[in-house]
């Protein structure tokens, strides 16, 4: 068959939700922001802050609507262009909310309290044991199958979930028919895993104290006394070794991620150097490469009735899709015609 007469294939659907609490930091812009400009031409993106799911611990609510709208402005200062792709609030599609409740439906407690993530939630927040820290997973099987989803990126933290989400799919579509897709997990090919400058055999993470990470909108002077500060060893040589110089392998990392060159390149040119001058270059090569992104992200958030037209013109679209599959559903389970 030519080109000409195929029929269009339907460009794949991706779907991620990113929490408005605490700033990203650069593990999230290396592992997972920047990838995401890069997908926009092959898949139609959906990129949704889920003020919901924060709500699961407790939130200081003028900095939560703050972040909202600053994490929409992260997207688009990352590359991703909200002609194309979604960009809205999570609470702003009341399908979200409404497929959630349906599907608790079909989930049972015993899955639930597998959930390794609830586990840990629970003990740092014994306080606030709450049902929506409980069925938070089943929130975000509703994200996802609200649109169809072919495709979600996610790190291992949040792989229980996404297998969970597919089981609750597979089980409604066992029941009634084809009602979802069945997403898969989308990890992506590049993307060097970015480690605590504190604590380097533990993922970085904006869940931990502020030194330990560096925020897409740190300032260059506190990015420098961060790497500066950054834990190493007493070896003083400069190796990639990530099993016995985690710190050491980090800076090397961070630095090839952001185009410093190959990690075995770097190793040579600092043959013969000390750790400061490392986390010297390390502090030139962040700050050189966070910069546009911080330009971009201060000319946006000066702009807030701008970012505010992109969520809103967003989640009107997202609305339209998610309601197809909400009535699709609801006609399913047998509720009334309206
Ligand atoms: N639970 C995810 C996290 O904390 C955020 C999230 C919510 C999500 N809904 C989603 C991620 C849907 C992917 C798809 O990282």
């Amino acid at each position: 068959m030519s080109e000409m007469t195929r029929a269009p294939e339907k460009r794949k659907t991706i779907f991620s939700g990113i929490q408005p609490s605490g700033t990203l930091t650069l593990g999230n812009y290396i592992g997972a922001l920047r990838n995401f400009a890069r997908l926009q031409d092959d898949y139609d993106c959906i990129f949704c802050v889920v003020d919901e799911h924060a709500i699961t611990v407790r939130q200081n609510p003028a900095d939560l609507r703050r972040r909202c709208l600053e994490l929409a402005a992260i997207y688009i200062a990352s590359g991703i262009d909200p002609e194309k792709n979604l960009i809205y609030c999570q609470s702003h599609v009341s399908a979200h909310a409404e497929l959630a409740w349906i599907l608790n439906c079909f989930t049972y407690m015993g899955e639930l309290s597998r959930m390794t993530q609830f586990k840990a939630k629970s003990a740092a927040h014994a306080d606030n044991i709450n049902a929506g820290l409980f069925t938070y997973p089943v929130l975000m099987a509703a994200d996802i199958l609200l649109y169809q989803t072919d495709l979600v990126p996610v790190g291992v933290d949040q792989k229980q979930h996404l297998e969970l989400c597919r089981d609750i799919a597979i089980r409604f579509n066992g029941v009634y028919g084809d009602v979802f897709t069945v997403p898969e997990g989308y990890i992506p090919k590049v993307g060097a895993k970015i480690m605590s400058l504190q604590d380097p055999t533990r993922k970085m993470s904006k869940s931990d104290p502020e030194e330990t990470f560096i925020s897409l909108l740190d300032g260059p002077d506190t990015i420098r006394r961060k790497l500066k500060r950054a834990v190493t060893d007493s070896d003083a040589s400069i190796r990639f070794d990530p099993e016995n110089k985690p710190g050491v392998s980090n800076l090397l990392s961070i630095m090839s991620a952001l185009g410093a060159g190959e990690i075995s390149a770097l190793e040579t040119e600092f043959e013969g150097l000390g750790y400061g001058e490392l986390k010297s270059r390390a502090a030139d090569c962040v700050i050189a490469a966070l910069e546009p992104l911080q330009a971009e992200f201060r000319r946006l958030i000066a702009d807030k009735a701008y970012l505010q037209g992109v969520i809103n013109a967003s989640a009107e679209k997202a609305g339209y899709l998610a309601n197809k599959t909400l009535r699709k559903v609801q006609k399913k389970v047998g509720f009334a015609a309206r």
